[in-house]
């Protein structure tokens, strides 16, 4: 049995994994009524719930802490403050209870639990917060297709609602403002190759918006949310369909957060569709941060006998995820 703790950003997350199996899933968020992510409020927030969350996820997996195995911790990429105090947390645990330690990376996190949906070799439609790529599995690494050259799909969401004065996360707030949206605004569309940009259209969009608040427009502020929506994951779904076509790929996978966004999982299902190839996508439990995805990458790897005594473990804020050496795969 392995434990998984993931804390690389806003949610702090400990799950158990048994052969695959996911005994339980805990977490418990950070969010603000009106700005972002403060980094060191997170990691606060962390501290204050660790206990807590650890003690829930044993009690709702029904097992004593001396059946866990070893402890898979998110080592990498995230928030310097909020992966210090997850590691901190990890290595005490790993000392009270005699264990070793599992870094998992959080992006291949993310792209390996998709796996629980039947998908064997997809193209990875990777869209959360801080992240945005276009991924596919080869030759001993994930191999980044295409990327955002500037914000994460989800930072984007944020960023735009944060402006709107919407608290953090700002993705399902704009979901559901934009499902009230009738007119479709003409926004900047970026796309070079499979590589996607978002940073001119939150400038056009909160001009946009700026000039709603301003004079009479022809459009309403549920318009432009419905309108973000549609360009930015057209942007995503264009980069995924032309990564599928060049490696001659048969499915798509989505993860991360704002994958749980309907219309984005309904335009990639239209795509995959329309070009006879098959659509996954995990439950929202396992798209959002969480531990399971920690502790079933973490238990593949502890097969693979890659795991560390704790004080050879470190955060590592920067790592890339095509940084990571496949070898369990
Ligand atoms: N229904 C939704 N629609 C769009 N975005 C969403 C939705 N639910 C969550 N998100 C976004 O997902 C992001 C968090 O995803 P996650 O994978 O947990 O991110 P990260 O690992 O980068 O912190 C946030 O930006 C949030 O706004
Ligand atoms: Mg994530």
């Amino acid at each position: 049995m392995i434990i998984g703790i993931e804390t690389t950003a806003h949610t702090f997350g400990v799950a158990v994994v048994d052969h695959g199996k996911i005994l339980c899933n805990v977490r418990d968020s950070y969010t603000t009524e009106k700005g972002g992510i403060i980094p060191m409020d997170a990691a606060k927030h962390h501290r204050n719930v660790s206990e807590t969350i650890f003690k829930k996820a044993l009690e709702e997996a029904k097992i004593a802490e001396k059946e866990i195995k070893a402890i898979a911790i998110s080592n990498a990429p995230g928030l310097a403050p909020c992966l210090s105090e997850g590691m901190k947390f990890a290595k005490k645990k790993a000392a009270e209870l005699g264990l070793l330690l599992i870094p998992v990376n959080h992006c291949a996190a993310h792209l390996e639990i998709g796996r629980i949906t039947g998908s064997k070799d997809p193209v990875l439609l990777y869209a959360s917060g801080a992240n945005t790529q276009i991924i596919a599995y080869a030759d001993g690494k994930y191999r980044v297709f295409g990327e955002t050259l500037d914000i994460g799909i989800g930072n984007f969401l944020d960023n735009f609602a944060r402006y709107l004065g919407l608290g953090f996360p700002g993705g399902p707030k704009i979901m559901e403002l934009g499902s009230k949206g009738k007119k479709f605004v003409e926004l900047p569309y970026t796309i070079k190759g499979m590589d996607v940009a978002f940073s001119g259209l939150l400038t056009n969009v909160k001009q946009k918006y700026d000039a709603l608040q301003k004079k009479s427009v022809d459009y309403t502020k549920e318009d432009l949310a419905y309108s973000v929506q549609e360009t930015a994951f057209a942007l995503l779904v264009e980069a995924s369909e032309r990564a599928m076509a060049h490696i001659g790929k048969k499915e798509l996978l989505l993860g991360g957060g704002v994958g749980c966004n309907t219309r984005l999982q309904e335009m990639c299902k239209k795509m995959c569709e329309a070009r006879g190839a098959a659509f996954f996508a995990p439950g929202n439990s396992l798209l959002i941060d969480n531990g399971a995805m920690i502790a079933y990458l973490g238990e593949i790897m502890f097969n693979h006998k890659i795991f560390f005594p704790a004080d050879e473990v470190d955060i590592n804020p920067r790592e890339r995820t095509d940084d990571v050496q496949v070898t369990w795969r």
